[in-house]
């Protein structure tokens, strides 16, 4: 194999074929839209609308969506699309506001009227054989929202479906292949969106359901060895979906030529240290370098209880230990394979919030692995760059890495460290450690672990309250479970979890940890709350 060269291809800016593009408007309906079409198999990627349409059909897309955005097509400034891509022979879909822009870019009429819509409305299918509307409901619940209303559609398109308050709520050209809706068919609240979507990708665009996570597999497995070539990679792993996900598609690309770091810093729960030895090593066959840090971590947070400065102090000994891992590595086999290569877990929702970056080479930020060195001079292997979520985990699934960890719900990379309101000592982490597993175990006897985003358990080791237990006052800590839902954690609601699940969880951690003799529960929903108390 080659040495890498400069010239060696970037997967990170590398477009696959049969891509969709969602044309970004704005508010946060690009990415859903993205993961709607993934959903249907077909594989899609988000641009700005600030993109020349030349640059995009550059890309060879096999389709356009327009997304829906915060603006009025009549407002200055508000963004606005070159016709030329309607005439460049690409299936156009436009949703909510790339519908309206799509209406006056082509002749049609949208009225600033005050006729506004907001919310579930019902709409009428006008041509239930429609491309868009076929086998779907004459009358179905749509999401709608917005202040303009489209009263006459272009030329030579036909209208499809309206609303009491919109005459043109849905055109479609099928000789142009152009397709628009007034809605959000991407949002669950209406009832046929994925369907329409669908009919717009497989019989306006004529795409076929054919991207999975074995293509992405094989497609990531071919770039990451043309990238690294015969040079050496490192990764840091956390212990988390992403790392672990992220490392296992590597090491299946170039095996020994990478060695994954996992620092010990203490801060860890129950079993996840031995999981990460024993089950990832088990079912990857990795090169792994376990430190113990803990001894290290603990000494530099004596005597700390604000948040932030725990925090600075964690990745501060975080970068310290990993810098020297790194060393022991290129030292332990030195040579003509240099460690060229940083492994990072980033999804595509971080490059989308970041930009959408294109991206340099070198590192800049870590955002995934908890503290990674912010100065060496590492080239990136971002393998899952393009993946969301659940995507990520479906790659796991696929690469044979074990439930538990491909499940895993998300933890924080100061770990522990966070969940402490006050000094973190290793008494007080064994604490933690014993409610946060009972806390666990429960939740996952009970079959609620695909229900909760996830639940921080939090001691509260600066209170102390009296108690009472067999004959004797306690005089205890409290320990707080904070159960969430969420889709993305930017915001988040407290999971209503069963009564019985709760009962079983406060009488085991209160029998069962030392010290501890409350267990109350985090009824707020984020905002105000954050998911983690520290
Ligand atoms: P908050 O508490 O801000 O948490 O509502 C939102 C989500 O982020 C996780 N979190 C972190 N993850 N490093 C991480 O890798 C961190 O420093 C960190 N802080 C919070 C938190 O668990 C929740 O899922």
């Amino acid at each position: 194999m080659a040495p890498a060269t400069p010239a060696a291809p970037d997967p990170r800016t590398e477009t696959a074929a049969d891509t969709v593009l969602v044309v970004d408007f704005g508010a946060q309906y690009a990415q859903l839209i993205a993961r709607r079409v993934r959903e249907a198999r077909v594989y899609s990627e988000i641009v700005p609308s600030t993109m020349p349409v030349a640059e995009m059909l550059a890309k060879g897309p096999k389709a356009v969506i327009l997304s829906g955005g915060p603006s009025s097509v009549y407002e200055p400034g508000a963004p606005t699309l070159d016709a030329a891509l309607f005439e460049a022979g690409v299936p156009v879909f436009g949703m909510c506001y790339g519908f309206q822009l799509m209406a006056t870019a082509l002749g049609g009429t949208v009225d600033n009227t005050g006729a506004r819509e907001y919310g579930r409305t019902e709409l009428s299918v006008s041509r239930p054989s429609s491309t868009l509307f076929e086998g779907t409901p004459a009358e179905q619940s749509v999401w709608m929202s917005h202040g303009d209303a489209c009263s006459a559609a272009p030329e030579g398109f036909t209208v499809t479906a309206s609303t009491d308050v919109v005459p043109v709520a849905a055109f479609e050209n099928d000789e142009k292949r152009l397709y628009g809706v007034q809605y959000h068919p991407e949002v669950l609240h209406t009832t046929h969106g994925q369907q329409i979507l669908e009919h717009f990708l497989y019989r306006g665009a004529g795409l076929a359901p054919t991207w999975t996570t074995t293509n992405v597999v094989d497609e990531q497995v071919a770039l990451i060895r043309a990238q690294v070539g015969s040079s050496r990679a490192i990764c840091g792993l956390s212990g988390g979906v992403d790392s672990a996900v992220a490392a296992a598609l590597v090491q299946k690309a170039i095996g020994s030529q990478l060695t994954c770091v996992y620092v010990d810093h203490g801060l860890m729960r129950k079993g996840e240290t031995e999981q990460v030895e024993k089950d990832f090593v088990a079912a990857t066959g990795v090169q792994l370098k376990v430190v113990d840090a803990s001894e290290r971590f603990l000494s530099a947070l004596a005597g700390v209880s604000d948040p932030e400065q725990k925090r600075k102090i964690i990745g501060r000994e975080f970068i310290r230990v990993f810098e020297q891992a790194q060393a022991e590595i290129v030292a332990e086999a030195p040579g003509d394979h240099p460690v060229e290569f940083l492994v990072q877990g980033t999804l595509y929702p971080d490059v989308v919030e970041s930009g959408g970056g294109t991206g340099t080479a070198n590192i800049k930020s870590h955002h995934n692995v908890g503290g990674l060195p912010e100065d060496l001079e590492f080239q990136l292997v971002e393998p899952l760059r393009k993946l969301f979520k659940d995507e990520v985990r479906m790659v796991g699934q696929e690469l044979g890495l074990p439930e538990e960890i491909v499940q895993r719900q998300p933890f924080p990379g100061p770990g522990l460290g966070i969940r402490i309101v006050g000094e973190v000592t290793r008494d007080r982490l064994d604490l933690l450690r014993e409610a946060d597993a009972i806390a666990r175990e429960e939740l996952t006897a009970a079959g609620l672990d695909r229900e909760i985003w996830q639940c921080p358990v939090v001691l509260l080791a600066d209170v102390r309250s009296v108690g009472v237990q067999g004959d004797g006052r306690t005089y205890g800590h409290p320990v707080v479970l904070r159960p969430v839902s969420s889709e993305d954690a930017m915001t988040a609601d407290w999971s209503r979890l069963p009564y019985e699940t709760l009962a079983r969880i406060s009488t085991r951690i209160t029998n069962e940890v030392r010290d501890v003799n409350r267990v109350v529960l985090d009824v707020t929903s984020k905002p105000p709350g954050t998911i983690e108390w520290e």
